[in-house]
């Protein structure tokens, strides 16, 4: 008896030990085409993925193919070069076979007789082809994985598809950034816009100016709730160092994420105020602010010491992030220090300007120059439109859609981040009371999925102006790596198809059963996220 319940529970074991492999994954792939015969290919424990050596890139896919297996699935495989009939290929499409216009994120996935081929128009391509793959296995591992033949064929609707984590609200460690990239990757996402300076903390260091992010970094309380006036007189504080700046682009780089530094001017500046008082028109003092809000102070048009001072700091930043683009800020700098300023006024004089707005196009227009002799494309908010954009200025448009669309009508490039659609820091409940305390306002799962970055107003040449689409994670009341991945997840889901999957083929629904597999891998990984959904 003992020994037949032992055949038993052995047989159910290996009952269960086959993958439940499903390759409808987030975000949806554009084709896929299974076998009408149903065969399947059985990808044993301790089988070889392989590609062509002398490719760093691709032996670093392979390696974390290998890892991200184990990982999710307990399921071990070999990466190793050059290893012929293995049962993972991964490859690069040869160039004759390629066409001109080829989406280098695309990727062919196949699985047959022999096994699983990789085939990307690039290492890129490669990338996203093996998180598909990751994603269709799933978190059910075993001694073997029945795959079913299929051939996918897939790239990503758009070319940017970007998440923004602000960094100077809260600081969050290095680890955390590295795991939120992660995050990112699994998504299909290519750009980590990050947001590193603010009225509450600067956080990148500048070598040539140790003490801005130094005495910077630190507000010495922090404002308990919405800005009541009690504060828990904690000082708080920490900042970047170049050298992680550094580790982070090249984790991300693996993982064909580019990073965005944004160092926001000319408003969100009390972090540099406080120690550089000289740059505001009021000379100071500024204090690292301990509430949250849109404060007056900003720096001074007038002095040309800020546009020095501006240029040193922009000079290292793009030393450290090779990213092409750059991002100014531009936000909420209100503007009623410069009416009063005579150094701001005297500006105007000089440049025949009229309105104040004007004076942040100037500091635009130089920042433009400045970076465009080093081969760098900056990106401003909305407002940046106001007194006219720099020429070849992208706009990111987060006030609604109308800013992105007067840019696109003025044929500047837009990412689309409406607050409508995209703004994560609101509650994704409408019971707010069992949810994280949050900055306010509403966005469901349902509402992130249902946003089209391509509004109706824009003819088809105008709309060829949108880039894509990002969703921001705004930290004011959000202190911690946990809560942080619970305002991104699932609504990171959402956003992935708007970005990556073709508009006729969303469906919330089938959407929502998707989710439920991803919720399992979530599960296995460790990454909080929100289980209801609305
Ligand atoms: C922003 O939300 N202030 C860009
Ligand atoms: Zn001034």
């Amino acid at each position: 008896m003992k020994r037949l319940f032992s055949l038993f529970c052995v047989t159910l074991m290996a009952a269960f030990a086959w993958a439940e492999v499903n390759y409808e994954v987030i975000p949806l792939p554009r084709s896929i085409e299974l076998s009408k015969k149903g065969e399947v290919f059985t990808l044993a424990e301790g089988a070889t993925v392989t590609w062509a050596s002398g490719n760093e890139q691709m032996a670093s896919n392979a390696r974390l193919l290998a890892q991200y297996l184990s990982t999710d699935a307990n399921f071990r495989v070999k990466a190793e070069a050059d290893v012929k009939d293995a049962a993972i290929v991964l490859k690069i499409k040869n160039e004759k076979s390629k066409s001109k216009s080829e989406n280098p994120e695309a990727y062919q996935l196949t699985v047959g007789k022999k096994g699983v081929v990789i085939e990307g128009a690039s290492e890129e391509g490669v990338f996203r082809g093996l998180m598909t793959l990751r994603k269709a296995i799933g978190t059910e591992g075993g001694e073997q994985i029945e795959l079913p033949f299929v051939t996918i064929k897939d790239e990503p609707r758009f070319g940017y598809r970007g998440v923004m984590l602000d960094c100077a609200r809260h600081y969050f460690p290095v680890e955390f950034i590295k795991r939120y990239i992660d995050v990112l990757a699994l998504h299909g996402c290519n750009q980590l816009h990050w947001h590193l300076t603010e009225d509450q903390g600067w956080r990148f260091e500048v070598k040539s100016m140790p003490e801005l992010a130094q005495k910077g970094s630190v507000r010495q309380k922090t404002v308990i709730g919405r800005n009541a006036g009690i504060y828990d007189d904690q000082p708080y504080g920490g900042y970047y160092t170049q050298q992680e700046c550094r580790e982070i682009v090249a984790y991300a780089a693996t993982r064909f994420i580019n990073v965005i530094p944004e160092i926001d001017l000319p408003g969100h500046m009390l972090g540099a105020l406080h120690v550089y008082p000289e740059l505001g028109c009021t000379g100071g003092p500024y204090e690292v602010w301990p509430i949250w809000g849109v404060s007056r102070d900003v720096l001074c048009a007038g002095n040309p010491k800020t546009l020095e001072f501006l240029k040193k700091v922009y000079d290292e930043l793009c030393d450290v992030f090779p990213s092409k683009l750059i991002h100014i800020g531009g936000d909420e700098s209100p503007r009623d220090r410069w009416k009063e300023c005579p150094k701001c006024q005297a500006k105007m004089k000089e440049l025949g300007l009229t309105r104040e707005a004007e004076l942040q196009t100037y500091i635009n227009k130089e920042m433009d120059k400045h970076l465009s002799a080093k081969g760098r494309t900056l990106i401003g908010w909305d407002e940046t439109l106001e007194g006219g954009l720099s020429e070849n200025g992208i706009v990111m448009s987060w006030r609604g859609m109308k800013g992105g669309i007067e840019a696109a009508r003025q044929h500047h490039r837009v990412i689309m981040t409406p607050t409508d659609y995209c703004y994560i820091d609101y509650y994704q409940l409408k019971d707010d009371w069992s949810q994280p305390h949050g900055i306010g306002g509403y966005l469901p799962l349902s509402k992130v999925y249902s946003m089209e970055p391509i509004p109706a107003e824009l003819n088809e040449e105008e709309g060829k102006f949108i880039l894509g689409a990002q969703v921001n994670l705004w930290t004011e009341y959000v202190g911690y790596p946990d809560h942080a991945l619970y305002m991104l997840l699932p609504r990171l889901d959402a956003i992935s198809e708007v970005q990556w999957t073709p508009k006729e083929q969303k469906n919330f629904d089938a959407f929502k059963v998707r989710l439920e597999r991803m919720e399992k891998l979530y599960d296995k990984i460790g990454y909080k996220y929100c289980h209801k959904t609305e």
